[in-house]
């Protein structure tokens, strides 16, 4: 499983027979360079952790295209499915097996409504397990109980949180989310994009380190193995 970081919240995430795009925000990021766009962008399913704008902004442009799956929560589903896209919808706690592998959706806290103002359902994260790994992909949330439930039933190569304080975790709170779903390896996401959530990558890393795991920052474009 190889996992290329596009900006923000997107993960482009390529499995031996399928790709599978998350949140895509790339075409208003304005931290993506120009080498980078949602042009050559074909992916078989697209899985939505909730409706806010820089989690779906391209979703629109991008499945057009390539006609995938959106895999979300029911409203999220419905949502695009009544623009003729074809969508599959879960919600909290339940697993589903696709053509790629298992996914289950898991709580979030946070909130979910598309940019005009429009129910979106509630917010959530992915455990995916496809070509014999497992990955946590928290979404936007805050440090919750709940993700102790993760590892009683998963056992992680790889845990996706949100790092960028303000609208959610910051680094101190994701050291206990990794250590609550009982993952070492990590992947920051969803810092840097807005002055809201800047953040030192040098104090961020070190602050992982000293709690014996590693935090991977990767650039937009720059990819990981899983
Ligand atoms: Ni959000
Ligand atoms: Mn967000």
């Amino acid at each position: 499983m190889k996992i290329v970081f596009l900006g923000h919240a997107t993960l482009l995430i390529e499995l031996k027979e399928h790709t599978i795009l998350v949140d895509p925000f790339i075409s208003g990021n304005p931290m993506v360079p120009e080498t980078i766009s949602i042009q050559g962008l074909k992916p078989d399913y697209i899985l939505l952790t909730h409706a806010h704008q820089d989690h779906v902004l391209d979703v629109e442009e991008i499945a057009k295209k390539s006609d995938p799956k959106i895999i979300s929560n029911y409203e999220i589903a419905m949502h695009f499915e009544a623009k003729g896209f074809r969508a599959h919808p879960m919600n909290h706690g339940g697993s589903r097996t696709f053509s790629f592998g298992t996914v289950k959706y898991v709580q979030a806290i946070h909130t979910s409504s598309f940019a005009d103002g429009t129910y979106g359902g509630q917010p959530g994260g992915f455990v995916l397990n496809a070509d014999g790994k497992t990955v946590y992909i928290a979404g936007d949330t805050a440090l919750t109980m709940d993700m102790k439930l993760i590892p009683m039933k998963h056992t992680l190569d790889l845990a996706v949180l949100p790092i960028g304080d303000n609208f959610t975790m910051g680094i101190d709170d994701a050291v206990t989310a990794a250590n609550f779903v009982e993952c070492t390896k990590v992947l920051g996401y969803h810092y840097d994009t807005f002055g809201y959530i800047e953040i030192d990558h040098k104090k961020a890393k070190e602050t992982f380190e000293k709690a014996g795991m590693e935090l991977h920052l990767l650039a937009i474009g720059e990819s990981m193995d899983v």
